[in-house]
């Protein structure tokens, strides 16, 4: 197999995990887990998110967390932008990189962001730029990638389209969201096409959910196809509020497992992560989806 050598892991737990946990973790239990996947070996970290907190309650503290998390040199802390707001918001906190997010379907954008496709590109480029003035990495989401929840199929050239404008407007990195998990591999290979004839290699990550069962199956395809960053979210936590039936993202835990015995690096402590896992299971205190979780709790949390 002609995987990447080395593979990034987006570690988005904090951010796409917690946003869509009912029972909302303390700043200082969110502080605490941040650190354990910090210890693990993480390179990327999505910490929270400067939304509107009338939209997500659950991250509403994103300033105080990402002032009181312990940051280890090397290691990216970034958060979540919607507009100018947020840009200050995460600005005042120092975060080390700003994802801006959209969909490439007008309905799910509607609802999750409350613009049309074309009201949300004034808005988010002041955010580029100026994040940019601050020598700040830019990675740009786009959502409903692989279908919406409200519009089912969304034509690969859209999403194209989505992508290259947030190039142009100077976004370093397009990460592929499939916002549902609907994505099935054969999908998956079509879209990667339609991208990869326009789009660059190296400045597409995937993040795929997981609500079928077929997240690892579709990263698989992305290895083959050479994409060297995928997001994850520990224990399989995720969701977005604004796409009904949107379960959890990859599991973190299951997606290292996958290169256990390949060449590849991914600069995580399994023992470390394994204990990241049990803490975050106490700290949510509900059984985490993911199959390693699962295997882990059934052996008191040792491999
Ligand atoms: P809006 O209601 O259209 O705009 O929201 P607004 O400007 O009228 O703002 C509403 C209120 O929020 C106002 O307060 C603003 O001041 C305040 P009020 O005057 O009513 O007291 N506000 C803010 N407060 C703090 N920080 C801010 C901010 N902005 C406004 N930055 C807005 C528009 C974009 C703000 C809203 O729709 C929003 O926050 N949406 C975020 C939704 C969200 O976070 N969804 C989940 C993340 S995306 C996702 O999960 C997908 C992803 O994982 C990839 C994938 O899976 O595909 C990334
Ligand atoms: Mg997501």
């Amino acid at each position: 197999m002609k995987w990447p050598a080395n593979i990034t892991l987006c570690e988005v737990g904090p951010r796409d995990g917690l946003q869509n946990e009912a029972a909302h973790l303390s700043t200082e239990e969110k502080i605490k887990w941040i650190d354990s996947l910090t210890d693990s070996g993480f390179s990327f970290i999505e910490v929270s998110s400067f939304v509107s907190p009338k939209w997500i309650p659950a991250l509403a503290d994103a300033e105080e967390v990402l002032k009181g998390i312990r940051r280890q040199p090397g290691v990216v802390y970034s958060a979540l932008v919607p507009n100018e707001r947020g840009l200050e918001r995460a600005l005042r906190a120092k975060v080390d990189a700003v994802a801006v997010f959209m969909s490439a379907s007008e309905s799910h954008n509607k609802s999750n962001i409350n613009k049309t496709i074309e009201e949300t590109f004034p808005v988010l480029r002041p955010v580029i730029d100026g994040a940019k003035q601050e020598n700040l990495p830019v990675r740009g989401y786009v959502s409903t990638v692989f279908g919406c929840p409200y519009e089912g199929e969304v034509d690969p050239n859209q999403v194209v389209k989505v992508a290259t404008k947030l190039l142009e407007d100077g976004v370093d990195e397009i990460s592929l969201g499939d916002t549902i998990g609907v994505s099935t591999p054969t999908k998956t290979a079509r879209v990667l096409e339609a991208v990869l004839k326009e789009i660059p290699l190296e400045k597409i990550a995937l993040h795929m959910h997981d609500t079928r069962g077929t997240a690892l199956a579709n990263i698989m395809v992305g290895l083959e196809y050479g994409i060297a960053r995928y997001d994850s979210a520990l224990g399989g936590l995720g969701g977005c509020p604004y796409a009904p039936g949107a379960a959890g993202n990859v599991a973190t835990d299951d997606l290292v497992y996958l290169f256990k015995d390949s060449n590849v690096e991914t600069g995580v402590n399994r023992d470390k992560m394994n204990a990241s896992l049990e803490l975050l299971e106490q700290l949510v205190k509900h059984t985490l989806p993911s199959h390693t979780s699962s295997y882990l709790r059934s052996r008191g949390w040792k491999e």
